[in-house]
């Protein structure tokens, strides 16, 4: 398990970045490929209300960049933050192996669909393990965050590993994609608030250190809280 940040490595600079950036976005365009296909599926299957509104490829945008913004302001570096970026950004490829109809449902998906959505992280690895070079370091830390990043610290997560064999960006990504799920409003939330605040406040207090690295989690908290607050002054200065 690697159990450090991976500073020992720059994948832009790596003889293999082109084999790995090739990889990575012919990924992102099948995810991109399914999310058009979903859409397609919820038009004909769906009442003409139902909003599609967690699109797969812009998710994956997104947990991407927190994960690299956690890093620089953790003060981790340039270098770490770009490796965490381009490995996380692929970390759902395995979802556009599985069929389109699976995604989009009224309800909060149980039993066999809720374990056929799971193993896009299982699917996702198998796919990716013999397509990069075996010994690499990036392979490595992208294999590690594609099969773990839906782990909780206490063992409750898609494959029940418990946090001592979560790697530190396995924890990051953990923690990134679980926010970024819960900001998007989906039909079965109801009235929740999926405010940056709302969101943060009940991660820290329903789920806590049972589920979270919660040294990580304050790091990644004060990041968001630090950024909306910015981005509120930047709207109230370009209003005033
Ligand atoms: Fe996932
Ligand atoms: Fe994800």
């Amino acid at each position: 398990m690697p159990d450090q940040w991976p500073d020992h490595f720059d994948i832009e600079k790596s003889p293999e970045a082109d084999l790995f950036f090739g990889f990575i976005q012919q990924g992102m365009e099948s995810l991109k490929a399914l999310d058009e296909k979903r859409a397609k599926w919820a038009r004909q299957n769906l009442p003409a209300d139902y909003e599609l509104t967690y699109i797969f490829h812009e998710h994956a945008e997104r947990v991407a960049r927190d994960v690299e913004n956690t890093a620089l302001y953790l003060g981790l570096g340039d270098i770490v933050a770009r490796n965490l970026y381009w490995a996380m950004l692929p970390h759902d490829i395995g979802k556009a192996l599985l069929p389109v109809n699976i995604w989009d449902t009224i309800e909060k998906p149980d039993g066999h669909l809720k374990q056929l959505r799971r193993s896009h992280t299982d699917l996702g690895v198998q796919y990716t393990a013999p397509r990069l070079p075996e010994d690499h370091p990036f392979t490595a830390l992208m294999l590690d965050i594609m099969q773990s990043h839906h782990e909780n610290m206490d063992g409750s997560g898609f494959h029940g590993t418990k946090g001592e064999h979560l790697s530190l960006p396995v924890r990051l990504a953990c923690i990134v994609e679980s926010f970024d799920g819960y900001r998007i409003r989906r039909p079965h939330f109801g009235s929740r608030d999926i405010s940056t605040a709302g969101v943060l406040e009940r991660m820290r207090h329903e789920k806590g250190a049972d589920f979270y690295d919660m040294d990580l989690f304050e790091a990644f908290a004060s990041m968001k809280q630090q950024a909306s607050t910015q981005q509120e002054t930047t709207q109230t200065t370009a209003k005033g």
